[in-house]
């Protein structure tokens, strides 16, 4: 077998066989496919797509490519979510602790932010001396003593999907469903969860603009975890407004802390304890704690001190917040009619609160921190949003980036998506 065999198949919009698809992830991962070949490969894939026998053979041989991490040691059931990712969605970090404190083990491994969406590991990174890399002992220590751990993945988990999602970045070849689902879920399996709960992010701030693709690739990664025997459901919930008030590292940081302390912005609140009662369900935990009374009773909190704590961090520590800062003001009174995830999402990241090289360094107290929501009246004058910086220099092109994402209005626009578009 050769590459060329391969790459022209696609191409000419044939299904590859499970033994080519074995022999091209297995050969990409050891280098003997180069990243040219590799790329050609995916614009075929993204342009010619793939049926469900194919995105399932290629998902099982991004798993094989490396580890599988298993958990059979913990005295309970593991149960995971994954977010597709948008602005300030930064539900991962009470969620975790949220659901252990309800009995579930949350093997949670995170990654970085690129472009304008955020990353989990920035923002825990915010907290003074809290360590993302841990070796998998260290992974069931925290495991054991908080129920739940938030870590970066190991190189041994699913080594070509690392390898071919760098070269996706780079080659235009991210917008693929087949390669998205298959690229998540090789993850999310090898990651050893016996149970998984799916927020499929839909709007400007997400990968997926519309509630159609948004289902495809819903329907899509459910069917490949069930079929590799992790219960999955998913969800399809709103990107076109950003999650919360806070967008940004530290900032994310201090508003998910308010909501383990029983507080917190509305939409923040519900979609996690929605997403920890589709966690506990999924994994089959009944009868313990419900989320919301965790919420209320410090059980939460207490969980998320243990997980923080264990992981080299000072959950009391006080968290770095920028210097500098300007405000945008309401040009008119009446109701904020809709405010744009994209656009606030590349401001925060024109801020510093995101990078655009991966190896570039994020600033942890750079973001926005918004006044009001579409829905919520405003006052001429009165301040929409506050940004932060480390430096003044960066408000001229965060502002530009603002610029035509909000309106003032009588009421919000008729097409804002509801919180909770489908389950
Ligand atoms: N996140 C992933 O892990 N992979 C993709 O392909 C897209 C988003």
């Amino acid at each position: 077998m050769d590459a060329i065999e391969v790459i022209s198949a696609k191409r000419d919009g044939r299904e590859l066989s499970p033994g080519q698809i074995d022999w091209v992830i297995d050969a990409y991962t050891r280098g003997v496919v180069a990243d040219e070949q590799m790329s050609a490969l995916a614009m075929a894939i993204l342009l010619n797509g793939m049926n469900r026998r194919e995105i399932a053979g290629w998902t099982r041989a991004m798993i094989r490519s490396g580890d599988r991490m298993e958990w059979s040691a913990l005295p309970g059931p593991t149960t995971d979510k994954h977010s597709t990712g948008g602005v300030g969605d930064k539900i991962t970090l009470p969620l975790a602790p949220l659901v252990a404190a309800c009995g579930g083990y949350v093997p949670q491994l995170s990654g970085r932010g690129l472009g304008h969406t955020g990353g989990t590991l920035d923002k825990l990174e915010s907290i003074p001396g809290w360590r993302a890399s841990l070796s998998n002992d260290e992974m069931l220590g925290v495991l054991g003593a908080a129920g739940a751990v938030i870590c970066a993945a190991g190189d041994g988990l699913a080594p070509a999907d690392k390898k071919l999602y760098a070269l996706r970045d780079v080659t235009g070849t991210v917008e693929s469903i087949p390669l998205i689902a298959s690229s998540i879920m090789s993850k999310k399996i090898a990651e050893g969860t016996g149970a998984l709960v799916l927020d499929v992010k839909v709007g400007s701030g997400a990968f997926m603009k519309t509630v159609e693709e948004a289902r495809e690739l819903a329907t899509t990664m459910v069917e490949l975890g069930t079929d590799a025997g992790v219960g999955t459901v998913a969800l399809l919930t709103a990107m076109d407004r950003p999650l919360g008030l806070a967008v940004g590292n530290a900032l994310e940081v201090a508003e998910s802390v308010e909501v383990l302390a029983g507080g917190g912005p509305a939409d923040v609140v519900e979609l996690t304890v929605l997403l920890a009662r589709e966690m506990l369900a999924t994994a089959g935990i009944t009868g313990g704690r419900d989320p919301e009374r965790a919420l209320a009773d410090g059980s939460a909190m207490d969980a998320w001190r243990r997980m923080i704590t264990a992981q080299g961090g000072d959950p009391d520590a006080p968290l770095p917040l920028a210097a500098e800062t300007t405000e945008v003001v309401a040009p008119s009174s009446g109701v904020l009619s809709r405010l744009d995830a994209y656009g606030v999402g590349l401001a925060a990241w024109r801020l510093g609160a995101g990078r655009e090289r991966k190896e570039d360094p994020v600033s942890s107290g750079a973001g926005i921190v918004l006044h009001a929501k579409p829905g919520d009246p405003v006052r001429e004058g009165a301040p929409l949003m506050t940004l932060y910086a480390d430096d003044a220099g960066r408000f001229e092109r965060a502002l530009a980036a603002l610029e035509g994402t909000y309106a003032v209005g009588e009421a919000a626009d008729e097409d804002l998506l509801p919180l909770v578009i489908d389950r």
